[in-house]
């Protein structure tokens, strides 16, 4: 097989004088002979002014870069897009396949022998993992690591949880601006990624829980030499993995690995946004999620560490706690530890390695769980006939069954407008509904599922209501929100008949989400329905490739095309 150099050669006709001129070239960077013949190791350079999470790259390359060459190896470290949450406009998921494709194509593109994946912010790893996936080549994800926790008032703070509750006070008028301004400055207190169990963190231990990266460094916080040493290890191992050609992204992220990592994601309260791109990277494999099966395992299995926002902790605690690897081995047979690593043993090498902490309780034994079952459920209904999602670990007990009269938003903007209203028509009791807020109709699928508490209620101290959307929410909110229904509104999905003051049950345990409504009055609805008028700009660039080829929330909201087996576009 052609391997470093020789790989992938650029096309003039002549392939000799192709491997002469890329020599020519790169011998320009200084590179000896000896350097050239040395097998490759791609590096992403994800560093971006825009991404404080993604803020270590520069050493965590250098570090990598240091791994490789210890091992005898070239490192070649190029860059791609960063994504960050709060720099993205319209949201960071409109962006995950551009990212994706981009990675992709310049694994492709560039000859090497392995790749060091370096990401770390919700959308990065997944795009990164997916990219992966489909170029097959040896991989090994290395996550940037969480940031260590903030302080104020004597109190632990912490991104973005806190964020969010914070902000609610704030609304309600219990923190003033001053005090909101001091907060803007402790919640990031150091590089790396979100440090509750947000998307971010939901990730980087699924990324461990499938095998792709070094086993325990998924919770390694930024700033900590360990997180150096990490990348050093992945740098060396990846010149090992070079030279025998595996194995690679398509031998580790197996149905098993799958299955792993779907009891990993509700064992630790995961973001909902785990699911999504966990079906997008299964279906640039050809394996199908089944979201039954997964909402079985929701009943069976516990969610086992204390982390916010489901608990109370912070990614830093977890690891010292003993990380993935010590919760894979609470989780006992619920895992199948033959799934393959990166490391080239099975998982159940790690899982016998995990650290053991005297007095630990972060991450609970199963017979003492934090919450008896898993962090999500998988809901149907006439609502969502391909299905919904809503995070029970993260929901108040009390609204798990609920029914409540709808108060209906056409959209973010009209949310935004309407929710702080003196005026609006609202009370505790009623179901706040957001509508074309999915993969079209926002356009990108924000994470706009967590609508706020509108302000008069908030005043009045009132801390949940039951919300639903075709929207995501962050992994890092909290709320009994109803998410991810499917078919979203915006391509004629039953959410879109919904009016103001029809009844709406949400019946957790039955996993049911349904408009009381009858059949007979919701087929003169629909026959009314008209779709809501087209994005400006969707007729050209990105937005046009997005809209004419985006799946649904069950299917990852991948490209149809990018998939190993196409199925359909976005369609009711
Ligand atoms: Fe990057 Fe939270 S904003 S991980």
């Amino acid at each position: 097989m052609t391997k470093g150099m020789r790989k992938g050669l650029t096309s003039y006709g002549d392939p000799g004088f192709s491997l002469f001129l890329r020599r020519a070239f790169i011998k320009a960077m200084g590179f000896s002979d000896d350097a050239l013949e040395r097998p490759i190791i791609g590096i992403t350079d994800t560093f971006s002014d825009y991404n404080p999470c993604h803020g270590n790259v520069p050493q965590l390359i250098e570090a990598v870069k240091r791994g490789v060459m210890l091992a005898g190896g070239l490192p070649m470290a190029f860059p791609t897009i960063s994504i960050h949450e709060s720099f993205s406009n319209p949201t960071s998921m409109f962006l995950r396949n551009l990212m994706a494709m981009d990675t992709e194509e310049m694994i492709r593109a560039q000859p090497m022998d392995s790749i060091v994946l370096i990401g770390g912010c919700d959308k990065t790893v997944p795009a990164q993992l997916m990219a992966a996936a489909s170029a097959d080549v040896p991989a090994i994800m290395l996550i940037t690591g969480p940031m260590l926790v903030g302080h104020h008032k004597g109190e632990e703070l912490g991104a973005c949880t806190d964020c969010r509750r914070l902000w609610a006070a704030h609304r309600a008028g219990t923190i003033d601006e001053d005090e909101i301004d001091v907060l803007s400055g402790r919640l990031a207190p150091t590089n790396g990624t979100c440090m509750v169990m947000g998307t971010a963190s939901t990730m980087a231990c699924v990324s461990e829980a499938l095998g792709i990266a070094m086993p325990g460094t998924g919770s390694i916080p930024a700033t900590h030499a360990d997180r150096l040493r990490a990348a050093e290890a992945a740098g060396k191992r990846a010149v090992e993995m070079a030279k025998i050609g595996g194995p690679k992204p398509s031998e580790i992220m197996t149905e098993t690995a799958f299955h792993n990592a779907l009891t990993v994601l509700q064992s630790i309260g995961g973001s909902t946004n785990g699911l999504v791109h966990l079906a997008a990277l299964a279906g640039r494999l050809g394996i199908e999620i089944n979201m039954a099966e997964f909402d079985r395992m929701g009943r069976e299995v516990p969610t086992l560490i204390d982390l916010k926002p489901s608990g109370a902790h912070y990614m830093e605690h977890f690891h010292w706690a003993g990380g993935v690897p010590k919760l894979m081995k609470e989780l006992g047979d619920l895992i199948d530890g033959r799934a393959m690593t990166v490391t080239g043993e099975p998982l159940s090498a790690s899982i016998a390695r995990a650290e053991e902490v005297p007095n630990q309780t972060i991450i609970r034994t199963r017979a003492n769980p934090l919450q008896a079952s898993g962090a999500m459920a998988v809901l149907s209904g006439n609502l969502a006939p391909q299905g919904a999602l809503i995070k029970q670990s993260a929901a108040s007990p009390t609204l798990m069954q609920h029914e409540g009269r709808a108060v209906v938003f056409e959209s973010v903007e009209d949310m935004t407008l309407r929710m702080d209203d003196p005026d609006l028509d609202v009370t505790a009791d009623d179901v706040l509904v957001l509508r074309n807020a999915g993969p079209v109709g926002a356009p990108g699928m924000p994470e706009a599922g967590y609508l706020p508490i509108p302000r008069k209620l908030a005043q009045q101290g009132v801390k949940d209501m039951v919300r639903i959307s075709d929207a995501r929410m962050s992994g890092t909110a909290f709320g009994t929100i109803v998410l991810h229904i499917v078919p979203e509104a915006a391509i004629g999905g039953p959410l879109g008949l919904v009016r103001n003051g029809d009844r709406i049950k949400l019946d957790v345990e039955n996993r049911r989400i349904d408009l009381l409504v009858d059949e007979a009055e919701l087929t003169r609805r629909k026959a009314e329905w008209t779709a809501p008028k087209p994005h400006a700009g969707s007729d050209r660039g990105y937005l046009s490739l997005y809209l004419n080829n985006v799946n649904q929330a069950d299917q990852g909201c991948d490209f149809d095309f990018l998939r190993k087996t196409p199925i359909h576009p976005s369609k009711a």
